[in-house]
């Protein structure tokens, strides 16, 4: 006879080819009842119509068939929607006082760690006016929609992203809304967005210290914030405002990355602090929180955001950042 595990285990590897996500990673099963000769599923029915659903019974009943103990496979659909059906372990946000210092790059590079590392991330572009995340990402693709809510959309390396750039008909297309409405998408993008199982969860938010990022830090479940500067942002008290707002709002700051520390001359092997000299350790002080990584000013790099190959970067910074599994697990 087979356990409940071996049946989620079977049930859950089977891939949904219209989101290219399987069972488990979406979270779909709801029930799991064995009885003496087989066994009795609950699954959510989410943007599947009747013939999809047939089919998916069809080859689930196949492969639950195969273990031993299972001769007989009921199976139900139930409504599921994103409320119900999502489990995000942790949710991380990064921050800056100002815009341009390289939030987005830090968060694609934090999902980018942790997904090497083996867990399950999402991002979720909280930058509603000038969302970044797909173009780093290379992603044009439209999310799938139901009636519940919206399917993110799968980076190359298995990323969930959502992001309003991805809903806009034209990457260039300006959206033009007023504070309340940004507030009330990024709380769709948490409430009505099928993230499914997701061990992380991270939220590029807008620049600055006014609504956008004030309605994340107040309404969505933060286990930490990473706050983002350059030397030269560090010289003024903008970034600090941004630690002052995070101790407020009592969210924990897990640690500061400073990017564009230097440039690095390989010919010559030397270091050009071209923003001034690194201030990192002592805004990391500041902060009662470690200094994560130094990211370098680097050609490459910016060559791989523009052309959305950020998955392919090989800077030490990656694994640094990845440490934020570590703190959180403090
Ligand atoms: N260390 C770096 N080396 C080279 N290019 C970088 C580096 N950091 C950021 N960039 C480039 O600078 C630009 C701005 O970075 P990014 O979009 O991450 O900043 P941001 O803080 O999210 O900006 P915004 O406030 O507009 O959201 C990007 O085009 C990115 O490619
Ligand atoms: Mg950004």
């Amino acid at each position: 006879m087979s356990s409940e595990g071996e049946v989620r285990r079977a049930l859950g590897a089977i891939v949904l080819p219209a989101f290219g996500r399987c069972v488990s990673s979406l979270n779909l099963i709801r029930a799991v009842r064995l009885s003496d000769s087989g066994v009795e599923l609950q699954m959510a029915a989410v943007a599947m119509n009747e013939p999809e659903q047939h089919a998916l019974k069809t080859r689930i009943v196949k492969e639950l068939k195969k273990l031993p103990g299972i001769d007989k496979v009921e199976l139900t659909f139930v409504p599921g929607r994103p409320s119900e059906l999502n489990e995000i372990s942790h949710v991380v946000a990064v921050m800056s006082g100002k815009g341009g210092v390289g939030k987005s790059l830090v968060s694609g590079l934090i999902a980018i760690g942790l997904k090497r590392k083996g867990y399950s991330v999402g991002i979720l572009d909280a930058d509603i006016t000038g969302p970044s995340i797909p173009r780093m990402f290379g992603l044009t693709q439209k999310p799938s929609a139901c009636a519940e809510g919206l399917f993110p959309v799968l980076s190359a390396s298995g990323i969930a992203v959502m992001s309003v750039n991805l809903l806009l008909g034209n990457e260039g297309d300006a959206v033009i809304w007023r504070g309340p409405l940004i507030g009330k998408a990024i709380k769709q993008f948490w409430e009505e967005v099928f993230w499914g199982k997701l061990d992380y969860l991270i939220v590029d938010l807008p620049p600055g210290t006014a609504d956008a990022p004030l309605t994340v830090i107040q309404s969505l479940p933060l286990n930490g914030i990473v706050i983002v500067s350059t030397p030269q942002e560090l010289a003024s008290m903008i970034v600090r405002k941004a630690i002052s707002m995070a101790q407020q709002a009592h969210s924990r700051i897990l640690g500061v990355v400073e990017n564009m520390s230097y440039l690095y001359l390989g010919d010559i092997d030397r270091k050009i602090a071209v923003f001034g000299p690194s201030r990192g350790a002592e805004l990391a002080r500041d902060a009662g929180a470690p200094l994560l990584a130094q990211i370098p000013i680097d050609p490459n790099l910016a060559a791989l955001c523009d052309s959305g190959h950020i998955e392919d970067c090989q800077l030490d910074a990656v694994k640094k950042l990845a440490l934020v599994a570590d703190l959180l697990e403090k």
